[in-house]
């Protein structure tokens, strides 16, 4: 086998588990391994490739197990080590793979390394970063991404220790080759456990500036994010990893990078520098971020996210590869986000999937996604549970900077609860995912959105995600095709080509719930036309005007 590996990724489409909002088997609350275990003919039945879990080790769940306190073992919340095997066998019987979450740029305040280090254990001291305080402050100006500074004072040591998240996770000191070797031995240790991959958690973090200076005041994490992300040491640790790890190995990684550009990400996912199969960049779910941030969200400028999005795809079109993705633990519902959660709801949800899904790169659907699950709606601070969402609150409304309305209207348009509310299996109470009182709320609307009901429906947001993943096993254009962007200052259409031997594929879809002409030229429709998919009945002509949120794909060339 070639050291780079058969880079099935490249055809594959991608399900994240996010497991405490999955299925719950014992009544607890919280979705666990055996849940998912139950839950593996729907996942095949939807036709992915590869399961991405979301963390399952033990952890205090500060921040829903991203702060991880021993890094080989499950949360008896979710199982055991032997349920994870189960879940391995389940998945390889079926022919999907099992993808794991490496959270190696911070551990949890109660990781062992850490309880060492803070008392000066003189083998994990410098595992990571400890400064002494400048004036009665911090070592430097950096803010965290849960709000408040970046360092907190320890008084076992008398020292500040950097966390670019939330106090409970303390970064890992990557300057140290121990800290290395032992994130190493973790991932081999998973690997060897018959895990296919790994999704890295912000893993540009990992290299900072080594002087630590103070930034200057920009953007959402500006005090950071100048000094604090994608360091200079960034791609020698990601080449070192791949060596000691991933070498001979046939496995998916993705490394999620916050800030990341199209030419840093090229580098990171060129084969030939053996770092990374693929990299989750954010500038696409970013672009609604107002002057206050996340929860200062503007309307989504359509023309601005075309011109993002069609960066990335022409950026790594020939060398690198995209990762392709709306939703996700930490973004809103993209249905309520982009879409329209309300009339259109449906069509909106197919127009989304389809634009995604026929682009250059590996589609990852988050749980729910192919229901149309839609944001929480919650309007009430009691019912969330995220820690950025209520350090946000808290922050805002009891500094007096934002009044309680327009916080909450905020938080209930971006809030990460809004994706991590429980998946709806049916329409029965707690929406089939637990006998117990649910961790988190489930969303009324399971009465109508649900999974039973989308299975038993042929023309449901779920049947259509099916055809899009099928789709892409039966044209090699849809995995290889060369991205070309239509109609770029249409505010209302999302249109491109995908060409590959000889075969065209024209994708159509309106974003709006307006009846948008296309102003094309005929020219463009190529020989043998077949419509390959569609959320509308298929109209007289390739080119007729899309209805409201209407998306199509087109197919030109021989058969
Ligand atoms: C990114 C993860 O996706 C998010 O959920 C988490 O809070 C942070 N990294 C910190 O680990």
């Amino acid at each position: 086998m070639p050291d780079a590996g058969t880079e099935w990724w490249k055809s594959s489409v991608v399900y994240q588990i996010y497991p405490s909002s999955f299925n719950d088997s014992d009544g607890d609350g919280i979705g666990d391994l055996p849940g998912i275990i139950d839950k593996l003919d729907y996942l095949h039945l939807l036709g992915v490739d590869v399961v991405w879990l979301s963390p399952v080790y033990p952890s205090p769940w500060d921040d829903n197990g991203y702060d991880i306190s021993d890094y080989t073992d499950i949360d008896p919340r979710f199982g055991t080590l032997q349920d994870w095997d189960r879940l391995r066998d389940g998945l390889h019987e079926r022919g999907m793979r099992l993808v794991m979450d490496l959270v190696v740029n911070h551990t949890s305040d109660r990781h062992p390394w850490f309880t060492a280090s803070r008392a000066g254990d003189p083998d994990k001291e410098d595992f990571y970063f400890w400064r002494p305080g400048r004036g009665d402050g911090p070592p430097n100006n950096w803010g965290a991404v849960f709000s408040g500074p970046a360092w907190t004072r320890d008084d076992e040591r008398d020292e500040y220790y950097l966390h670019l998240f939330s106090p409970s996770q303390p970064d890992l000191n990557w300057e140290n080759p121990n800290v290395r070797a032992a994130v190493h031995e973790v991932a081999r240790w998973w690997l060897d456990r018959g895990a296919d991959g790994f999704r890295m958690d912000v893993i540009n973090f990992i290299s900072k500036n080594p002087k630590l200076p103070d930034g200057p005041m920009i953007g959402d994490h500006g005090l950071f994010a100048e000094h604090a992300i994608n360091g200079p040491r960034l791609h020698e640790f990601l080449h070192e990893m791949y060596q000691a790890v991933f070498a001979g190995r046939d496995v998916l990684t993705v490394g999620e990078m916050p800030g990341v550009s199209v030419e840093q990400a090229r580098v990171h996912t060129t084969p030939a520098n053996r770092e990374l199969s693929m990299v989750f960049q954010f500038e696409h779910v970013d672009l609604d971020h107002g002057p206050g941030g996340k929860f200062d969200p503007r309307p989504l400028d359509l023309v601005a996210l075309k011109a993002s999005l069609g960066r990335w795809q022409t950026g790594l079109g020939d060398r690198g590869w995209n990762s392709l993705y709306f939703n996700n633990h930490d973004q809103p519902r993209s249905v309520s986000r982009y879409g329209d959660d309300g009339r259109y709801r449906v069509e909106s949800a197919k127009a989304l999937a389809t634009t995604l899904h026929m682009m250059h790169g590996t589609p990852y659907v988050y749980q729910g996604e192919e229901l149309g699950m839609t944001n929480a709606h919650m309007d009430d601070i009691a019912d969330y549970r995220d820690l950025e969402t209520l350090n946000h609150h808290r922050l805002m409304v009891a500094t007096g900077r934002i009044d309680a309305r327009t916080a909450m209207a905020g938080i209930a348009r971006m809030s990460r609860d809004n994706a991590r509310t429980p998946m709806q299996w049916d329409a029965s109470p707690q929406a089939g995912f637990t006998t117990g009182t649910p961790w988190i709320g489930v969303n009324d609307n399971h009465t109508e959105i649900n999974a039973e009901a989308a299975v038993a429906d042929p023309d449901s947001i779920f049947h259509h995600y099916r055809r899009l993943i099928e789709l892409r096993k039966e044209h090699p254009v849809i995995v290889h095709g060369r991205y070309a962007p239509l109609l770029e200052e249409d505010p209302r259409v999302f249109a491109y080509t995908r060409t590959f031997d000889g075969r065209t594929l024209l994708v159509l879809a309106n974003w709006s719930g307006e009846e948008a002409p296309l102003e094309l030229s005929e020219d463009l429709v190529g020989p043998d036309p077949r419509m390959l998919i569609g959320n509308h009945p298929e109209p007289d002509r390739v080119l007729a005007p899309l209805r409201p949120w209407e998306a199509r794909v087109h197919l030109f060339g021989p058969e």
